[in-house]
């Protein structure tokens, strides 16, 4: 029978009887997945272990600082990189869903590298993949597979020459999550909504300017926060917001206005594969709807998504 507990001992041998003396580099991502795979190789290697955290300027509010701290309390030996115009530079005049996802694999790996190539030694590349994420990324056929390019699995590049280390890669997230509190990694981590690796790009639809991006983050910062103060947060499997490409028309004491539209989307899920809308209360809504117009400069429009997957998928892009 499966516990935590003999999972955290078992791996942590494995991993010790695997890397020995060797050094491992791992890209972080702030999610739950990397946090407790970094945390299983720290407590098998220690310092051995150097963890990577990129700021691709596409995170949430205050989320680089925030989650950069909290590794910092769990004593992972953790390199925060701020490369937050690379990243915007490379998307600049880019709309299409696919090609942003490339741009930012692509810079993403750019910078992990330069990072990696200061680590004298490296031997290992430690990654969060776990078990579902080994499943679609076999199985998904035909066109499907080009749907969307999940850039964090697989996929390493040729001249990285490093072995591969991923000692969450039988597990379920469900069984992550009981693992990392079994680990006593902050609550904040654990119960963490998924979030993409491209993060905001996705959610902001056409091209990304800084500008759109700070937009999105304000919006996204109010809506999430009322999650958690409305006590909603944690019966939702992921939530955020969405930037949409057009603008409508509004008034604003006898002032026309004519600005952007924002959608809010909250599903309930098991593995992100289905999902069902969240049928959240219409006082939470209007509160939300509120605060956002009042208080985000050039959002004059909030619509809240009733799609379910299938047809629509989770992110709009
Ligand atoms: P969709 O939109 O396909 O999303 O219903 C399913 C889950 O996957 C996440 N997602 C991604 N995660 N890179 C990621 O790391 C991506 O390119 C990507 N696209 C979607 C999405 O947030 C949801 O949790």
């Amino acid at each position: 029978d499966w516990t935590s507990d003999v999972f955290i001992d078992a791996t942590i041998a494995d991993l010790k009887a695997k890397i020995g003396n060797d050094k491992v580099v791992m890209g972080l991502s702030g999610g739950v997945d990397s946090s407790v795979a970094a945390t299983l190789i720290h407590r098998a290697i220690g310092e051995n272990l150097t963890c990577v955290f990129v700021d691709n300027g596409l995170l949430r509010k205050n989320e680089y600082e925030e989650v950069l701290e909290s590794y910092k309390t769990l004593g992972l030996n953790v390199i925060g990189v701020d490369s937050k115009q690379r990243f915007y530079d490379a998307l600049a005049g880019i709309s299409d869903p696919e090609l942003k996802r490339k741009a930012i694999g692509k810079a993403f790996i750019e910078v992990f590298d330069d990072e990696a190539h200061k680590i004298e030694g490296v031997k290992w590349l430690g990654q969060g993949t776990i078990y579902p994420d080994v499943i679609e990324s076999v199985s998904v056929k035909g066109p499907s597979a080009t749907i969307k390019s999940h850039h964090n699995v697989g996929g390493l590049p040729d001249f990285m020459k490093l072995s591969v280390v991923e000692p969450l890669n039988t597990l379920f997230k469900d069984e992550v999550r009981e693992v990392g509190r079994a680990l006593d990694i902050p609550e904040a981590i654990i119960g963490r909504h998924p979030f993409p690796g491209p993060g905001l790009a996705i959610r902001i639809l056409g091209d990304i300017t800084a500008e759109k991006v700070k937009t999105l983050q304000e919006v996204d910062w109010i809506f999430i926060k009322g999650l958690k103060d409305h006590g909603l947060y944690d019966q939702v499997w992921q939530a955020g917001a969405i930037l949409l490409p057009i603008q409508s028309v509004g008034v604003m004491g006898d002032e026309r206005t004519y600005e952007k539209v924002v959608a809010l989307r909250a599903v309930g899920s098991v593995d992100g594969m289905t999902a069902d809308w969240i049928h959240l209360p219409y006082e939470f809504l209007g509160k939300m709807s509120n605060e956002i117009i009042n208080r985000v400069k050039g959002v004059n429009r909030v619509v809240y998504d009733i799609s379910s997957k299938p047809p629509a998928t989770i992110e709009w892009e």
